[in-house]
């Protein structure tokens, strides 16, 4: 799937939907296959709170402290967090066992956290420079759905 082709039909269903969350969420996991599980997490108090998913399982990380794992770490900084290999990283918080690497993407609103998206991928380095900048634009159209 071209990024820039996926961005204009995301901005399409952002701008019709009433299920923005829910369809974008869908969107991505029909389109890009190394995409294998999607969530967005919404910030309530001190936690991340799982939101819309899309994959073969469901998580049992449903509640995540800010501060923990990876999708906390990403919370905590405001940064996308890349995980080239996640049985490497000592933060992170399995949830499948096929899931080799991870990307998480802080869903920012007039300078704050309210959310981000979590992808996981069966494949190990799945995600470069070019699912960052594609998915923090669609963050960014999120935020104004958060
Ligand atoms: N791996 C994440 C937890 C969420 S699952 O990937 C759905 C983490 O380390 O925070």
């Amino acid at each position: 799937m071209d990024y820039d082709i996926a961005l204009e039909e995301i901005s399409g269903i952002i701008s019709k939907s009433k299920n923005t969350l829910e369809e974008v969420v869908g969107y991505l996991y029909n389109n890009f296959e190394k995409y294998s599980w999607i969530g967005i997490y919404i910030v309530e108090g001190n936690d991340l709170v799982l939101g819309p998913w899309s994959g073969e399982q469901a998580t049992e990380h449903i509640r995540i402290p800010i501060g923990k794992g990876i999708c906390g770490s990403a919370a905590k900084t405001g940064k996308t967090e890349i995980i080239v290999d996640v049985n490497s990283d000592p933060r992170y918080l399995s949830c499948f066992i096929s899931t080799r690497s991870e990307i998480v993407v802080p869903i920012i609103k007039d300078g704050a956290i309210v959310g981000e998206i979590d992808i996981d991928s069966d494949l190990k380095d799945a995600f470069d420079l070019q699912d960052k900048q594609f998915l923090e634009k669609i963050a960014d159209m999120l935020s104004l759905h958060i």
